[in-house]
């Protein structure tokens, strides 16, 4: 009866699925009537749960009443069985020991600029940035080190210089607003960030190549992106066992992308992939229309934080190497992409 859901998506949508696809749209189903809600529990592409929903719809097996999803037959579906830690949300770390500049950062980020469409923005909860500290800090790539971070939304910059960890940080962002902003800040606490405004389509300059210990990134998820901010995170590092962290999302990319980025780690970067955190990056809902609307099935928005991305850390080898090329062209939406 699904056959010609497996059959259609790929032309339709030009994201595959696979049976397990449908499985888990139905087991996210018997948990929710939630679109957004839906595409959570289910870890599969946005896209293709949008597309999935549409042909229930079509077939009557999912009903749609007042913005709400309903299976109409008791379909076989995935179970899901959650057993995440409630002390730590399932990152694995606490953020006790930097209690006090995290209160800071909650009230400082007040002021902040809103997330906009232009560069794709979106940010994490205060304590998703907290947690990236705390990781990084405990693997042991902040204390005295030399830290950049490309492109800031999170304000990783001013949660690290807060709690005064790294020797250097230094971050490039294109979005002047945040710059200033990152910049007053930094004056106030006395932080020391040095924040330039920096269009990372173009290669990393001179000043910064090979300068850093660790590096952050949060990269659009196309395979041109990713090879591109991720290249550029790598070209900054200074030598073999370097670190690097970033996000990449099961919202925005389904597991056949997953491993196009990951052979491109190891194939063409040769970095190791030491930790992948699920879920660990918790996105705030932001106010700009995306695609994901038009896409959606029904006509709700976001109740919830639904927008997760796994944290990854990658570590360089003897033989490393990144990507500095300049871009062209629009490198920041594909098939999968739905908030842009
Ligand atoms: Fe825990």
């Amino acid at each position: 009866m699904l056959t010609d859901i497996l059959k259609s998506a790929l032309s339709e949508t030009g994201i595959k699925a696979y049976p397990r696809s449908i499985m888990r749209v139905i087991g996210a189903l018997k948990q929710t009537g939630d679109f957004w809600e839906i595409v959570d529990i289910s870890d599969e592409p946005l896209p293709l749960v949008a597309y999935i929903l549409k042909k229930f719809i079509e077939k009557g097996i999912v009903r749609a009443k007042d913005n709400e999803l309903v299976l109409t037959e008791d379909l076989e579906g995935e179970e899901f069985h959650v057993h995440r830690c409630i002390e730590c949300d399932g990152r694995g770390v606490v953020i006790d020991d930097f209690r006090k500049e995290f209160e800071t950062f909650m009230e400082l980020q007040k002021n902040r600029p809103p997330a906009i469409r232009d560069y794709d923005q979106g940010y994490v909860t205060h304590l998703t940035t907290f947690s990236r500290i705390a990781v990084a800090d405990q693997k042991g790539d902040l204390r005295g080190k030399d830290v950049i971070i490309l492109g800031d939304d999170d304000l990783v910059s001013i949660a690290l210089g807060l709690t005064n960890l790294a020797k250097r940080i230094v971050v490039l962002e294109i979005d002047s607003r945040l710059i200033d902003f990152i910049k007053k800040v930094s004056n106030e606490y006395g932080l020391d960030i040095e924040a330039v405004v920096y269009d990372l389509q173009k290669p990393i300059k001179e000043d910064y190549v090979s300068s850093f210990d660790t590096f952050f990134t949060d990269p659009p998820e196309t395979i041109d992106a990713f090879r591109a901010f991720i290249g550029r995170g790598l070209v900054t590092l200074r030598s073999p066992r370097c670190a690097g962290y970033f996000g990449l999302t099961r919202r925005e990319s389904s597991l056949d992308k997953w491993i196009k980025l990951q052979e491109i780690l190891i194939t063409e970067f040769r970095v190791v992939i030491t930790d992948i955190l699920h879920n660990f990056n918790v996105y705030v809902n932001w106010d700009y229309d995306m695609r994901a609307f038009e896409l959606s099935p029904v006509d709700s928005k976001p109740k919830t934080n639904w927008y997760r991305s796994s944290l990854y850390r990658i570590e360089t080898l003897e033989g490393f190497k990144g990507y500095n090329d300049e871009i062209t062209g629009d490198i920041y939406v594909d098939a999968e992409s739905s908030t842009t």
